[in-house]
């Protein structure tokens, strides 16, 4: 588990003031990492849960195994897979992976587990903290800086993260974009238990999205076989956003409207300014939101949206950090509620390093590819 990978620097704690930024470095700071595998995106598969499991890394151009980097974990939307999310967000781009890696889980079968899809919640939760272990062993982690986004069904995935004590506390904050919040629908009996109050969570979502509606979609109306509790259904969006804004203790909502349709609202939680946030863009359907055409826009058939994601969520990243363990060692992440991640599971190895840099796909192609992606 990370205590036994996290250790604070000797510098950091030599200069440890209440307010001092917290480098805590990983078990993988000092270890080479073959210059092959810099600046392009390796296949890597662990055990978990019993069950073989991997995920994609892109480490940047700049990568120094010396220095502590942010992780950023992107989920993909459903059916899919981490390649789909990481073409569709081009975060590898230099302009937005300098200082960060970027990692691009693959669901099992297509689809996280956010109460549908045949994997058991507590698996998928297994899966990323095994997978944090990995990457904090293998490469020079900041464990402070740990941040997760993802689409749709892997928004929803954040949330369940999010929500979840044991696996959510190795992460500074959150970046659900089109979630669909399944489990967490009006009267839903789905558990949140952050890790800690305020937990930064930044929210973006389409007016204009008819997968996953900004309003709400009722189980009777959905695409997909209604379960026995509705659980396929969608909370309008303001149910979810009220949800986060109770239990981060939230008040002074503040709404600035950009350029007539982008709509962000900001809120202080518990005394802490900006702990969260949400952009509403009236004109945006159910897309990765960029200034420039995505694949994901493409195959929608949509314009570029007035906001560039990868920055609004990169700048509320860059603000948070997990907070720095005393000391004495005294706390850590609480006990595991009722979401928490399962027992201990097989953990992790280098198996298959089996991709070389990436070879970007034609847009017809990738247009076909998410041309399947519904959620
Ligand atoms: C994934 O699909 C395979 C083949 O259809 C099935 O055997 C397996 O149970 C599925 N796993 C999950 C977690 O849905
Ligand atoms: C939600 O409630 C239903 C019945 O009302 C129950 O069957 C289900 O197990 C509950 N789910 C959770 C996650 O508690
Ligand atoms: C869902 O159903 C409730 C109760 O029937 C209704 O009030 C609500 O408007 C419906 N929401 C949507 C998005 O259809
Ligand atoms: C309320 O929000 C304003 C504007 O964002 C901020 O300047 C102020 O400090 C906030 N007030 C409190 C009590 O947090
Ligand atoms: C919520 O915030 C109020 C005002 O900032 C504070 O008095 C109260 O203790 C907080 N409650 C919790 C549960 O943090
Ligand atoms: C919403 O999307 C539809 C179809 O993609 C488009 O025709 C319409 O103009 C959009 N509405 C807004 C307000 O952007
Ligand atoms: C908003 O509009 C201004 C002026 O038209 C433009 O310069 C700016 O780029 C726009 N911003 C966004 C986020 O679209
Ligand atoms: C790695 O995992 C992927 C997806 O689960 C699987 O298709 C592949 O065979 C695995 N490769 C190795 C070397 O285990």
């Amino acid at each position: 588990m990370r205590g036994t990978t996290r250790h604070l620097s000797a510098l950091a704690l030599a200069l440890l003031a209440p307010t001092a930024p917290v480098l805590a470095e990983s078990a993988g700071c000092g270890k080479e990492v073959a210059a092959s595998d810099i600046g392009v995106t390796v296949v890597r598969n662990i055990t978990s849960s019993d069950t073989g499991r991997s995920f994609r890394v892109h480490l940047p151009e700049d990568y120094d195994a010396s220095t502590p980097h942010s992780v950023i974990f992107g989920f993909h939307g459903s059916p899919g897979i981490g390649l789909y999310f990481e073409f569709d967000t081009r975060f590898d781009d230099p302009r937005w992976s300098s200082g960060r890696i970027l990692v691009y889980p693959d669901a099992l079968n297509g689809t996280w587990a956010t109460g549908y899809g045949g994997t058991p919640v507590e698996q998928d939760l297994r899966f990323v903290q095994d997978s944090i272990d990995y990457l904090e062993d293998t490469y020079c982690v900041d464990t402070a800086r740990i941040y997760a986004t993802g689409i749709s069904n892997g928004g929803g995935f954040v949330n369940r993260i999010a929500c979840d004590r044991a696996v959510g506390a190795n992460f500074a904050a959150f970046a659900p974009s089109s979630g669909a919040y399944t489990g967490f629908q009006r009267g839903g009996n789905a558990t949140c238990t952050p890790y800690k109050t305020p937990l930064p969570i930044l929210s973006i979502h389409g007016g204009n999205d008819t997968t996953v509606p900004y309003d709400g979609r009722n189980a009777s109306t959905s695409s997909t076989s209604p379960g026995p509790d509705d659980i396929l259904a969608t909370p309008p969006i303001t149910y979810w956003l009220e949800g986060w804004a109770t239990r981060n203790n939230c008040t002074n909502m503040t709404t600035t409207t950009i350029n007539s349709t982008v709509h962000r609202t900001v809120w202080t939680c518990d005394g802490v300014d900006g702990a969260m946030e949400h952009w509403r863009e009236d004109t945006m359907g159910h897309v990765w939101p960029s200034t420039e055409p995505t694949f994901s826009q493409i195959s929608a058939g949509e314009p570029p949206t007035k906001i560039e994601g990868n920055e609004v969520i990169l700048a509320f990243f860059d603000k948070w950090q997990v907070d720095a363990p005393p000391a004495d060692g005294t706390t850590g992440p609480g006990p595991s509620g009722t979401t928490g991640s399962a027992g201990p599971s097989g953990t992790g190895n280098a198996a298959g390093r089996t991709a070389g840099s990436l070879a970007m796909a034609g847009v017809g192609a990738a247009v076909a590819l998410f041309g399947e992606i519904l959620i």
